[in-house]
């Protein structure tokens, strides 16, 4: 008995000193878990990044929450851009993590800690790391010439040099008469389609790109030269010489496009970012049905854009009188005409349901040769008229539900009509 008394007061006196032991170590890890953690979530975050499981579940929750205020697209909206290299509130994955934990309650963004588990959020996180474009960490190192034919660069001219916090190429920073500057930094380009380095009215101007350090070669057209960039993340640096030309037109215009030249994908250069955030011209159907007429990417010209307020779109083409391009979300961005030449077309704000070559039309004997008469507003709803032959056509659309669309086709000889049903929506 005694003996297991003592045995047992022995025992609770060494527990009390153990408890405190323990407490220590536990406060002393704790403590360097938090310290190394934040490394490891960035690097995990950035891990998942490239996880196709979890970005699907990360666009998913993104489209749902946080399309409303920063685009679908992460461009944007009442919310920042998201997928640019400016971050007012940190750029780390872990301090993304952390304001989307928390939110910004004054400036209108609700914190969503409460909302999704851990794991929704960091799946979110790296959808949003995914979606990076641009300049990534850039510098730029200014040195100064002693002439417009001094081509010689050497250390001892290099008279400024440091980060650049917006991460955009500012070709308006030397304050000197003759200098060569050179941007360098990691670069994101678009990972599955390719893309290039586009530069205004390029002509006078002795930029050179270099990927990963090797020199680009240039292409497109003295005016409008082009540089292809690599896939993906890669190590780019733009050097430009000021020579003879004009002081005021220094300032250069740079923007990563498609290869075709009909989407302007993002600003590379300050410049180019003004430009752009002036030419985002977003038209959105809110409470009645708009009508525009402009030259819409992808689809054949002479394309027709009708946006409904219920966010379904379709283009009617006058010169084939169909139905040939079908759109879920906004209408469009008229705005990406930067090149001043009016050819530019505008980019649909939605995804494609179908899209030319496929179409809906009044089936009629091939190659027969349609005219269009025009359209007229029904309640508000346009109706386009054309004849093929003798027989007059007309078709209009209405829109019960987000993913229900009748398109009615009346002759004057036949009525039909055609629904679409989308599942999924
Ligand atoms: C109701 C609108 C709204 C919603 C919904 C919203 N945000 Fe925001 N978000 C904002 C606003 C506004 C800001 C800018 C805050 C400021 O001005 O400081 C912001 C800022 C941010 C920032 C900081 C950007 C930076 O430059 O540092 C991140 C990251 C962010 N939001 C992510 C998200 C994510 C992820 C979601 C969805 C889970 C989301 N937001 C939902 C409005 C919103």
């Amino acid at each position: 008995m005694q003996t297991s008394n003592g045995r047992s007061i022995n025992l609770r006196i060494w527990s009390v000193f153990d408890m405190i032991k323990r407490f220590l170590i536990v406060a002393l890890m704790i403590f360097t878990a938090v310290e190394v953690s934040a490394d490891e979530l960035d690097e995990s975050l950035i891990q998942s990044s490239i996880n196709p499981v979890v970005l699907q579940q990360g666009k998913v929750l993104f489209e749902q929450v946080c399309a409303s205020c920063h685009n679908k697209d992460l461009s944007g909206a009442s919310g920042f851009n998201l997928k640019d290299g400016e971050w007012v509130h940190g750029k780390r994955p872990t301090q993304i993590l952390n304001n989307v934990k928390n939110g910004f309650m004054s400036a209108g963004m609700p914190g969503f800690a409460d909302v999704f588990s851990e794991v929704q959020l960091r799946s979110i996180v790296s959808y949003i790391l995914s979606k990076r474009e641009g300049w990534d960490d850039i510098q730029y190192k200014l040195y100064q010439l002693d002439n417009e034919n001094d081509q010689v660069v050497t250390e001892d001219k290099l008279i400024k040099s440091g980060p650049l916090v917006n991460n955009l190429a500012d070709f308006a920073i030397p304050e000197v008469q003759h200098y060569f500057i050179e941007f360098e930094g990691d670069f994101y380009a678009p990972k599955e389609n390719d893309a290039q380095l586009w530069l205004q009215w390029g002509a006078p101007h002795e930029m050179e790109v270099f990927i990963n350090g090797k020199q680009v070669l240039k292409g497109g057209t003295p005016w409008f030269p082009t540089w292809r960039l690599k896939r993906g993340k890669q190590r780019l640096k733009l050097t430009y010489r000021s020579g003879n030309t004009k002081p005021g037109q220094r300032n250069l215009t740079v923007i990563a496009t498609n290869l075709d030249m009909t989407i302007k994908l993002f600003a590379v250069s300050s410049r180019a970012k003004t430009i752009m955030d002036d030419k985002k011209f977003e038209i959105k159907a809110t409470s009645d049905t708009v009508v525009i007429r402009k030259r819409i990417h992808s689809l054949p010209p002479l394309s027709i854009s009708v946006g409904t307020p219920a966010k379904l779109n379709y283009a009617f083409n006058s010169k084939t009188c169909s139905i040939n391009g079908l759109w879920q979300g906004d209408l469009l961005n008229i705005g990406p005409n930067i090149s001043g030449r009016g050819e530019d077309p505008s980019l649909p704000l939605g995804e494609w349901i179908f899209k030319s070559p496929q179409g809906i039309e009044h089936t009629t004997a091939e190659n027969q040769v349609c005219s269009y008469k025009g359209y007229q507003l029904l309640n508000s709803e346009p109706v386009f008229n054309y004849a093929i032959g003798d027989t007059n056509f007309s078709v209009t659309a209405m829109v019960k539900h987000n993913n229900k669309i009748s398109f009615l086709f009346n002759s004057n000889t036949q009525k039909k009509n055609r629904h679409f049903t989308f599942a999924n929506f």
